[in-house]
């Protein structure tokens, strides 16, 4: 079974990005044949300085490295070092029905918040299915928010497969149901759009979590957990039996918002601070993160060159 993820070097990674896509990944490491890609193509929708963009796909590979992937296990690459994805989409998007892209969620929600109409986030769902089909991917951990893609990636494939025969897989999404949707520090979905994210080394972790917008309860008061962004976001972090003991805490009252940000941050503190750990060691050492990109590459481009002389051959190129 392939498995394949890609995240955007579009800003620095969040709580949101690690429980929705990352661990995903990095939990399903052992059940397959897995790759894991830095989206730089498409955070050329957002990113408009060259400098920024290559720092920040840098700073992704080694959030990536830091939080769990084993490059022994999982082959990690820049999406510009399968330059063919690009033709892929070329072929594709030849196949689009426009009206498929005018109903995506994603394009609508940015012009919502202001980003210029281009061609590019227009088309970014097009280039999405390239990176997907051109590795032959059967599942795809992503954020609930991506779901979408995934039925424009079956959908095109469809399109394909009628027109020219039989070349790829329908992918799956895999999203599973805890962390669907993880709230922002505003009890919005966290999202570095709108400014309420908790980075995974965020040097201001304890005032943003301390600054976790809660209703006005006195500490006195039961609370039902279910649905508080303090108890939804510790459920990511604590164990099942951790979890409950909080539940019951706001449940039986005397227990305020204050007590279970300190419990938040501690287990923040213990999952996270062995990876900011690796992560300081590895930025040491550049030409190891070089060698381990420089292989992915290698890997990736192998992989994707095998399906596109399929593809090559079916659309008459
Ligand atoms: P952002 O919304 O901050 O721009 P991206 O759209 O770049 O984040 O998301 C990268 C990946 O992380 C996607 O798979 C997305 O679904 C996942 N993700 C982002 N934010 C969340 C969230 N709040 N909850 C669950 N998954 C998320
Ligand atoms: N669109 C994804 C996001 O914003 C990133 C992405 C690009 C991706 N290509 C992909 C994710 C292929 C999974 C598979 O998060």
């Amino acid at each position: 079974m392939r498995i394949l993820t890609g995240i955007q070097p579009s800003g620095k990674l969040h709580w949101g990005n690690y429980f929705g896509a990352m661990k995903s990944m990095f939990d399903l490491q052992d059940k397959g044949d897995n790759f894991m890609f830095i989206a730089n193509y498409h955070a050329m929708t957002t990113v408009r300085d060259g400098r920024t963009l290559r720092a920040a796909t840098r700073d992704v590979a080694l959030d990536y490295l830091a939080c769990g992937l084993d490059p022994a296990k999982t082959t990690v690459y820049r999406q510009s070092d399968v330059p063919e994805v690009q033709e892929l989409a070329w072929y594709l998007s030849c196949l689009t029905p426009m009206g498929l892209l005018e109903r995506c969620h994603s394009y609508k929600d940015k012009m919502a918040h202001g980003f210029e109409a281009t061609h590019g986030l227009f088309a970014y769902p097009v280039l999405m299915a390239a990176d997907i089909l051109i590795m032959n991917a059967d599942l795809v951990p992503v954020g609930k928010d991506q779901k979408q893609h995934l039925e424009v990636t079956r959908d095109l494939a469809q399109k394909f497969d009628n027109a020219y025969g039989e070349i790829f897989k329908l992918p799956d999404a895999y999203i599973p149901e805890t962390v669907a949707t993880i709230p922002g520090t505003d009890g919005q979905k966290m999202s570095k759009s709108y400014h309420n994210t908790i980075e995974l080394f965020d040097p201001s972790a304890k005032k943003k979590i301390m600054s976790i917008v809660t209703d006005s309860k006195t500490m006195e008061e039961p609370k039902e957990p279910e649905g508080n962004s303090i108890f939804e976001m510790y459920k990511l972090f604590a164990t099942k039996e951790e979890a409950e003991t909080m539940a019951a805490n706001f449940r039986a009252g005397n227990y305020g918002y204050g007590s279970a940000k300190k419990e938040l941050l501690a287990a923040y503190r213990r999952l996270f601070d062995p990876f900011r750990e690796r992560r300081e060691t590895l930025a040491k050492d550049p030409s190891m993160l070089e060698d381990i990109m420089r292989d992915g590459a290698a890997r990736a481009r192998r992989a994707a060159a095998a399906q596109m002389e399929k593809v090559r051959q079916a659309v008459g190129i």
